[in-house]
């Protein structure tokens, strides 16, 4: 009787949600709204953890208002009867130019995690990333994607080669497409928020933190009901799993490798037999060397202004970037896009692509799954409609002469 009971009170508490998922969503005009939910519905510590940036948050703002401070040169009478946003990378298609940007811990938003957002990605018809840090495994993502996914794995170079090499091997088996190596992380950035809430990976539930459990019971009930997070996939290779919780810094410190270098972009080479894009680029410098090396995509990164603050806004960077590659690698602009006019705007400038996370962490955080399915038609409409009111029916269409750096 009582297990009935307990069967009946989570159908009700999932129609409960869902109800309420749909009503909120409707009213959700742009990735700004679906923050502000998440910033309802997560406890500070997490919404902190996904929002912020290290040190002043200098870098951070400076993502998102470099595609703030230059506007369109928009074309008119040029029949915008079908617009079509479909490009190709690494190629293969793409329904338009996003590529999903690894996040770390990502069960902290929601208890799907990652799942949900390889679904979600899935229907959209763009590529997700995941990351070594991530809470679902590289089997896991792989079990719920569909057959023609585009799935990328992202690297931290452990301390421990083999742990590296054993990931590797599994993403190969599992048919991730790519891997993505992150370069901007020698050490871990200072994100002054988490060091004032004390915030640990998994976040830890105690005294402190009832009082946030019970101001967001939606989440509370989510984190408590569900599997511990875990680091899912380092687990069984490694003690550092995610089974006590840590401090992010230290164990970063501890763990990866500070001491990577070009050189190692060969041994990554060696055991990865299909393409490899390196994220993290912050000069023309470093992207020249990157064509150098010959790897087949760069993405230009500050780590979401989660690293250096004082880094450059990757979209300020583009441009010449762009003019020194001169086509001899795929460029992926990543941070501090929130609209379809963003990813727009830098593809005009000559991305291929662009890369984002925390759009689709704080609708993850917000909504669940549907809200991730929400931000990607958001995304997707917002770049179609801006090319049409630009005058550009196809993404080859897309130039600099679009866009003028004069405001
Ligand atoms: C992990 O990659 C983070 O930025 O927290």
């Amino acid at each position: 009787m009582s297990f009935l009971r307990s069967i009946r009170s989570v159908v009700r508490f999932r129609k409960f949600e869902l109800n309420r998922t749909k009503r909120l969503l409707r009213k959700v005009a742009n990735v700004d709204d679906l923050r502000s939910l998440a910033k309802r519905r997560l406890p500070a510590g997490v919404f902190d953890y996904i929002d912020g940036g290290a040190e002043d948050e200098i870098t951070l703002r400076k993502n998102v208002d470099a595609y703030r401070n230059v506007s369109f040169k928009p074309r008119v009478l040029r029949d915008m009867t079908e617009v079509d946003s479909s490009t190709h990378l690494l190629g293969r298609p793409l329904a338009f130019p996003l590529v999903l940007a690894p996040t770390g811990f990502t069960r902290i938003a929601h208890s799907e995690g990652e799942l949900a957002v390889v679904r979600a990605a899935d229907r959209a018809g763009i590529p997700f990333t995941l990351s070594t840090m991530a809470t679902r495994s590289i089997e896991e993502c792989a079990a719920v994607a569909e057959s023609d996914s585009r799935l990328w794995f992202q690297i931290y170079t452990w301390r421990d080669r083999s742990i590296v090499e054993n990931l590797v091997k599994r993403a190969a088996e599992a048919g991730f497409e790519a891997v993505c190596l992150t370069v901007d992380t020698a050490v871990l950035g200072r994100r002054e928020r988490d060091v004032r809430r004390g915030f640990t990976l998994p976040p830890e539930v105690g005294p402190g933190t009832i009082l946030d459990g019970i101001k967001n019971p939606g989440w509370t009930w989510d984190f408590l009901r569900a599997d511990p997070i875990r680091f899912a996939n380092v687990e069984g290779i490694t003690s550092l799993d995610g089974s006590t919780a840590v401090d992010l810094a230290e164990h970063m410190k501890s763990q990866f490798d500070p001491g990577l270098s070009w050189s190692d972009v060969d041994w990554l080479r060696s055991i990865w037999e299909g393409p490899i894009l390196i994220k993290g680029i912050q000069t023309v410098e470093d992207a020249l060397i990157a064509a150098e090396v010959g790897v087949e995509a760069i993405a230009i990164s500050n780590h979401g202004g989660r690293q250096l603050d004082g880094a450059p806004a990757p979209f300020d960077l583009l441009p010449e970037v762009v003019e020194a590659i001169q086509g001899r690698l795929e460029i992926i602009c990543d941070g501090g896009v929130r609209r379809g006019s963003d990813i727009v705007k830098a593809v005009s400038m000559g991305a291929q692509a662009v890369m984002a996370g925390r759009p689709y962490l704080y609708a993850l955080g917000a909504c669940g799954e549907r809200g991730v399915d929400h931000v990607m038609d958001l995304l997707h409409e917002g770049v179609e409609r801006t090319m049409a009111l630009i005058g550009a029916a196809s993404i080859d269409e897309l130039s600099q002469e679009l866009i003028s750096r004069a405001q």
